[in-house]
C-alpha cells in the first residue's frame, strides 16, 4: 500500500532543515557488547530530545523574524539560543542492534571504509578511528557552545557514560564550527557554501532553488517515498533497480559523513602560482586578481557565491544565491566544465531530468581553526594536529550508489564527465574536480576564459582536500525510532 502522505514531524530535523548552528559536536559511539537491550532503553529516554524537521524551521523562521525586526530597529540581531538533536546508525550500529533485514543499499550495508577505494581515498591518510567500526553518530548542533557542550553532557548521562552500566562508547567526537566573522558560512578555502540544495516536493513550499528545474520528488531523499524506486536514469545499469525496503526504512536518509582535511595555504599558493589573465577585457580597478579568477574558476563560483557562469570575470556578491543559470553544454569560456560546482550538479551538461536522481543535501560544517600567519608565510600547512581544518562534510540521499558515491566516484574522479567531448572532438576532455577530485593525471583544462588557451591543461599534482575518514549511516524516521530501535 501506499505511504501515508509526508508528515515532517517524522523526519529528523538535519534532514530536509538542517540544524542551526555555529556549533556541531559529532559524536560517534558503539554500542557496548552486551549492552543493547539497555541501549534501547536508553535510547527511548533519548528520542524525545530529537529535533523534528517542524521544530528546526520554527527555529529558522523565529532567526528570520527576529532579524528583520532588528533590522528595522536599527539593532544589532542577538543570538538565539538553541541546541538541535539527531541520530544516525552505520550497518554494524543496526547489525548490534539485532535488525536483520536488507536495507536495499550496498554501499551502506558494506560501509564507506570498504568504499575508499573506489572513493579514491589514500587508506594510509585515515584516521584509525574510522576503521574501528563505528555503530552511530549522535549530532548536536547549537549557537553557543556552552549550551552545545551542556546538551552533549546531558545525552552522555542518558547513555550513562561514566556509570558501570554505560550502553555506548566513544569512538571519536569531532568538532565543527562557522569561521568568524565574514567568513561565517564560507569553508576554509573562502567560498561561501551551502548554497545550493534542491528544494524538496511539497516541503519546500515556494522555495524555488534552481528556477530551471523542478524541486525533486520527496523520494531522492527519504527512504520509500516517490521517487525512491530504485529505478534511475534509463539506460544506467549500474543502480540496483525495483529496490524494496523494510517498512522503518521510511521517511528515513541515508547520511554519507566525510572527514576532509583542507591544505588552505597550499590552495592559495597554487592559486598565486598560477595566476590568470583577465581577459578579455582589460584590467580595471575593482577587478579580481589573476589568482583570484583561478580560484573563482576552479570551484565554478566566487568566494561571494555568485556563480562565474552569471558573473564570469568580476565576483559581485548580490548574485551570491543566484541559482537561475545553465552551462552551455559545448562551452567552458564562462565556467570549465571540470569546475566543482558543475562537476557536482552539471546544469544543462545532461539531458532534462538527468539529474534528479543525483541531487544531496548538504549540511556540512567547517573545524579547525584558521590559518596563522606563520603557515600564510611559509605556503604550507603546520603539522600541529591542534592546527587542522577542514570540512565536515554531511550530505542526505536516500540512495548511496545514486547520490554521494556516484558524484565522487563518477564524476569528480571521471576525467571524461561532463561528457561534452564525445560529439565535438573540437571540445577537450574536460579533467577532474580541482577540489574533490582524484585521478591521473590530476588536472583539468579550460581553467583560463581564454579560448585560445582553455585546450591547456592545469595540473593541480597535490590535493587540498584529503579524505581522513568517514562513514555511511542512515538516518530513521521519529516513529521508526520509538517503534523499532527502542523497543
Ligand atoms: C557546492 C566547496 C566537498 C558536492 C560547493 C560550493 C563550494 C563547495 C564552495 C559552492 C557553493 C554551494 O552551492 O554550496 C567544497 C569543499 C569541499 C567540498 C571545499 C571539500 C573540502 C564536496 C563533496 C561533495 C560536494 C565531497 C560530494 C561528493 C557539492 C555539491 C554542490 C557543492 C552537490 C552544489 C552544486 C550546485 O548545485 O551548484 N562545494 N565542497 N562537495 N558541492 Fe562541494
Amino acid at each position: 500500500a501506499a505511504p501515508r502522505p509526508l508528515d515532517i514531524n517524522n523526519v529528523q530535523g538535519d534532514i530536509l532543515e538542517g540544524l542551526g548552528k555555529k556549533h556541531q559536536s559529532f559524536f560517534f559511539f558503539r554500542i557496548k557488547a552486551g549492552q543493547a537491550s539497555g541501549f534501547r532503553d536508553d535510547l527511548r529516554s533519548f528520542i524525545p530530545l530529537i529535533t523534528t524537521t517542524t521544530e528546526a524551521k520554527k527555529f529558522h523562521q523565529a532567526i528570520n523574524e527576529g532579524k528583520k525586526e532588528a533590522a528595522k530597529q536599527g539593532k544589532p540581531f542577538p543570538l538565539i539560543e538553541n541546541s538541535g538533536v539527531n541520530i544516525a546508525f552505520s550497518k554494524k550500529g543496526l547489525v548490534a542492534l539485532g535488525f536483520t533485514d536488507d536495507i536495499g543499499d550496498p554501499l551502506f550495508e558494506n560501509g564507506m571504509l570498504a568504499d575508499a577505494n573506489d572513493l579514491g581515498d589514500d587508506l594510509t591518510d585515515w584516521d584509525a578511528d574510522f576503521k574501528k567500526g563505528i555503530h552511530g553518530v549522535i549530532t548536536v548542533a547549537a549557537n553557543n557552545n556552552n549550551v552545545l557542550e551542556r546538551t552533549v553532557d546531558r545525552i552522555k548521562k542518558i547513555f550513562r557514560v561514566g556509570q558501570k552500566d554505560v550502553t555506548i562508547e566513544e569512538v571519536t567526537r569531532l568538532l565543527g564550527q562557522t569561521r568568524p566573522g565574514a567568513e561565517s558560512g564560507h569553508e576554509h578555502f573562502g567560498f561561501n557554501d551551502g548554497l545550493s540544495q534542491p528544494a524538496v516536493q511539497n516541503v519546500d513550499a515556494g522555495v524555488i532553488s534552481e528556477p530551471l528545474e523542478k524541486p525533486v520528488r520527496q523520494g531522492v531523499i527519504l527512504l520509500g517515498r516517490e521517487g525512491d524506486d530504485g529505478l534511475v536514469v534509463p539506460g544506467d545499469s549500474t543502480t540496483p533497480k525495483g529496490i524494496k525496503r523494510p517498512s522503518w526504512a521510511l521517511d528515513g536518509s541515508f547520511l554519507a559523513f566525510r572527514y576532509l582535511k583542507q591544505l588552505v595555504p597550499e590552495f592559495d599558493a597554487f592559486l598565486e602560482a598560477n595566476p590568470l589573465k583577465g581577459v578579455p577585457f582589460p584590467p580595471a580597478p575593482g577587478d579580481p586578481t589573476g589568482a583570484e579568477l583561478l580560484g573563482a574558476r576552479l570551484v565554478g563560483r566566487w568566494k561571494s557565491g555568485a556563480p562565474v557562469d552569471l558573473t564570469p570575470m568580476r565576483d559581485n556578491p548580490a548574485f551570491a544565491h543566484r541559482q537561475d543559470f545553465r552551462f552551455d553544454q559545448k562551452n567552458q569560456e564562462r565556467c570549465p566544465f571540470a569546475a566543482h560546482v558543475r562537476k557536482t550538479n552539471p546544469r544543462g551538461d545532461l539531458p532534462p531530468g538527468g539529474t534528479e536522481v543525483r541531487r544531496i543535501i548538504r549540511r556540512g560544517i567547517a573545524f579547525g581553526p584558521e590559518v596563522t600567519d606563520e603557515e600564510r608565510k611559509q605556503k604550507r600547512s603546520s603539522n600541529d594536529e591542534k592546527l587542522e581544518r577542514g570540512l565536515l562534510f554531511v550530505c542526505y540521499q536516500s540512495n548511496l550508489g545514486n547520490g554521494f558515491h556516484f558524484m565522487q566516484q563518477s564524476w569528480a574522479n571521471n576525467k571524461n564527465f561532463p561528457p561534452t567531448t564525445q560529439s565535438d572532438p573540437n571540445v577537450p576532455t574536460p579533467g577532474i574536480d580541482p577540489i574533490i577530485g582524484v585521478g591521473t593525471p590530476r588536472s583539468m583544462v579550460g581553467a583560463s576564459p581564454d579560448l585560445s588557451a582553455s585546450n591547456q591543461p592545469l595540473d593541480f599534482t597535490a590535493k587540498w582536500v584529503i579524505p581522513r575518514g568517514g562513514e555511511y549511516f542512515f538516518s530513521p524516521s521519529i516513529p521508526a525510532l520509538k517503534s523499532k530501535f527502542a523497543s
